[in-house]
């Protein structure tokens, strides 16, 4: 077999964060790497490096995990963070371990805050996270927030005006869309993704955000019966649903 388009087992399973070379080395040993539905591989072996990979590799019993490229849609619980590192309880924590020791490693488009849940997407395509987050792509960020008080009236002006600049900043917002639910629920739709940026922008017109959750990305959003926690793959249509 040509060196073209194929990959050693070994490098394929260990950049998959399945173990260390010498532990793809044992698991080989013992019998439990199968390549189309009988081949017993060893470690140091080439197979073909296609897309249909996870149909035709068995690693201890199960189909080999997704490759690279992959787009996770994941609906975020309250009191998870969204790092690496930081103590307490990752929202990392809810994938499967082995993803964590993935090369190129999985990281969140954008971020929640800790208190905020809803809609969160999670890629190891550097490419795609940057045309998502940056701000030029516009896209558009939904979210509805229940308030300490009633909407004062003055909120979807403000938010409108492209004028509001948040404390310690130095550029003014671009303009926002509140739609009013109720006096003390709300929908708002901004295209940048600055720190803490919707409680921020409530702050500022002298409220409270109590709860945020994250509805809608352009025109993706979660599933009813997404239950917080609860994540899946995204298909290529979907994904383009958030450009729209
Ligand atoms: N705005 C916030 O205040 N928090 C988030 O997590 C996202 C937007």
């Amino acid at each position: 077999m040509s060196n073209a388009c194929t990959i050693r087992v070994d490098k394929l399973l260990s950049s998959m964060g399945y173990g260390t070379r010498k532990q793809i080395v044992q698991l080989a040993r013992s019998g439990r790497i199968i390549f189309d539905q009988g081949e017993v591989l060893d470690a140091t072996v080439r197979i073909p490096f296609s897309a249909d990979l996870p149909r035709r590799l068995m690693v201890e019993g199960r189909p080999l995990d997704p490759l690279s490229g992959m787009v996770i849609m994941m609906n975020k619980p309250v009191g998870m963070t969204c790092s690496h590192k930081e103590a307490g309880a990752l929202i990392y924590d809810i994938l499967p371990t082995r993803w964590r020791r993935r090369t190129p490693a999985i990281s969140t488009i954008g971020r929640l805050d800790k208190q905020t849940s809803g809609l969160l997407l999670l890629t190891d395509d550097g490419t795609l996270l940057h045309r998502i987050s940056s701000p030029r792509s516009q896209v558009r960020k939904i979210y509805r927030a229940r308030l300490a008080r009633p909407l004062s009236g003055t909120e979807i002006a403000l938010f409108a005006s492209g004028t509001l600049t948040l404390k310690g900043e130095g550029t003014p917002l671009a303009p926002a869309v509140l739609e009013e639910i109720s006096e003390t629920d709300a929908l708002i739709t901004v295209t940048e993704g600055r720190y803490h940026q919707v409680r921020r922008m409530f702050a500022a017109a002298g409220n409270f955000v109590e709860e945020l959750q994250r509805e809608r990305l352009g025109d993706l959003c979660l599933p009813d019966d997404f239950a917080p926690g609860q994540w899946k793959l995204l298909s290529k249509k979907e994904i383009a649903l958030v450009f729209q």
